[in-house]
């Protein structure tokens, strides 16, 4: 069964509650801006193409919810709906990139009245949705390449369907090369504090039947020793123009124990990842979440009372760990600086627009 993690029905946005997986599937109904906020900040929706998704739909709620009768009001309503989504979580580029692709839309749209600058807002959240679940597919079909038959893969977080607008990105190759006929095993780190591995990647393989075994974070490095893990593929939520990139707290242990272990370490992300902006990973904003997601689990307290708590959502692994990282345009191989550059580019030339 395909898994619905993102619904635009009847002018409200559907969203499947991650918060509640794997134990209940529930969904939550957006029908405000705020409403799809709130969203984001707390994970009811997660992954840095299903939140960008999520808040371009944010804006089209935002577009009709605006009271203004004139451009000019309505354009400062909208940067209110554009600041109050783009807040929501610092580190995936692709909120803003969203909600700077919906607000480019406005602006050209703005001479045809405001209701066809609604319209046309909705056509552009939907088709960013149609160009993710395409990203996702093309990168699979990619990157299940660099997937040897009888390989055992090591994947941190959830880059799957529920991150995405479907088939997932890291688990977009898993998928392609279970697809394409491979003999492959999963080793799911279970990703604390959230458990975004246990809860989420483990539903969505045990839910397709491709073969997996769930280990703790602190698990990898002594699998890799005994020969265990093939290879690691993980998503990202923001790529430096030098390739560093931006995932899941602990994703740079896992790369540091590949090369240690020489052991490929793949990154899979659409192009709206990438960002020309910020030169190397550094310059990339951390989220801090709350405390109480590290010295509780699951609602229950794990540490004493008052014991502090350092809780970064995302840590930095630097380009020198990666093997490749796959786009849906290609595989980017080293020299990451240029050959991000060419891909990013040949993209821009092909829309006809010029790049940073
Ligand atoms: O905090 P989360 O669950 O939003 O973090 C998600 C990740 O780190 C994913 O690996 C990343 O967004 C890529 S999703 C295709």
């Amino acid at each position: 069964m395909k898994i619905k993690t993102l619904e635009w029905k009847k002018n409200q946005l559907i969203l499947l509650d991650q918060t509640k997986l794997p134990l209940q599937e529930a969904y939550v109904t957006c029908t405000t801006y705020q409403d799809v906020a709130t969203a984001i900040r707390t994970m009811v929706v997660r992954g840095a193409p299903a939140i960008g998704l999520a808040a371009s739909f944010g804006m089209v709620l935002g577009a009709w919810q605006a009271r203004a009768r004139d451009s000019q009001s309505f354009c400062r309503e909208m940067e209110k709906v554009a600041r109050t989504l783009a807040d929501t979580r610092p580190t995936a580029v692709n909120l803003i990139w969203a909600v700077e692709r919906l607000q480019r839309v406005m602006n050209e749209q703005m001479p045809q009245g405001l209701t066809k600058v609604k319209q046309a807002m909705q056509r552009e959240a939907l088709r960013i949705q149609k160009e993710d679940i395409q990203a996702n597919q093309n990168m699979g079909k990619l990157g299940q390449i660099l997937v040897p038959d009888g390989s055992t893969i090591l994947t941190h977080c959830n880059a799957g369907a529920l991150a995405t607008a479907g088939y997932g990105t890291a688990l977009g190759v898993i998928r392609a090369a279970r697809e394409a006929g491979k003999r492959i095993h999963v080793f799911v780190d279970e990703t604390r504090p959230l458990l975004q591995g246990a809860r989420l990647t483990a539903w969505e393989l045990t839910r397709e039947r491709i073969p997996c075994t769930l280990i703790t974070d602190n698990m990898a490095g002594a699998l890799m020793a005994q020969g265990k893990i093939h290879l690691a593929i993980v998503g990202a939520d923001r790529i430096a123009a030098n390739g560093d990139v931006a995932n899941k707290i602990g994703t740079y242990s896992v790369a540091f124990l590949c090369h240690g272990h020489q052991i490929p370490f793949y990154v899979a992300a659409p192009t709206s990842t990438i960002d020309l902006f910020v030169k190397q990973g550094d310059a990339i904003p951390i989220e801090q979440r709350a405390e109480w997601e590290v010295n509780t689990l699951q609602g229950r307290r794990l540490a004493p009372r008052g014991m502090k708590a350092f809780n970064p959502a995302f840590d930095i692994t630097p380009h020198r760990f990666i093997r490749a990282i796959i786009t849906e345009k290609g595989i980017i191989q080293r020299p990451f600086q240029r050959n991000i550059k060419k891909i990013f580019f040949s993209q821009k030339e092909t829309e006809g627009k010029s790049g940073p």
